[in-house]
């Protein structure tokens, strides 16, 4: 599928992402390195960190944030009502168009 990534720069990304590799989008972004090493991703997909928050542009429907997720996000800066924690958006086919931006470096 095709996702497309703004990154903390602006600049917009389309990426190919696999849906079949059991990867999430942090780890989409951090393979494509559109993020420095270290800036994302710090927790390693546990919902711990936020620093893989983003925000959904699109109007994909996503599965509901986890209580995990919505506690991290509740601690988190830059939080908006469409922020999601990027290790925890798993790819898949219904996410064919997605349009993310990366939150602010906190
Ligand atoms: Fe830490 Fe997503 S990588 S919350």
């Amino acid at each position: 599928i095709k996702i497309k990534i703004t990154d903390r720069e602006g600049v917009q990304h389309e990426v190919d992402a696999p849906t079949d590799m059991n990867m999430n989008l942090m780890e989409l972004v951090r393979s494509y390195e559109l993020a420095p090493e270290g800036t994302i991703g710090v927790c390693g997909g546990m919902a711990m960190c936020a620093s893989c928050q983003c925000y959904v542009d699109s109007a994909h429907e996503l599965p509901e944030r986890s209580d995990d997720e919505e506690a991290m996000l509740a601690e988190a800066f830059y939080v908006k009502p469409n922020s999601r924690l990027g290790c925890q958006i798993h790819l898949e086919p219904s996410l064919e168009g997605l349009e993310v931006t990366l939150a602010p470096e906190s």
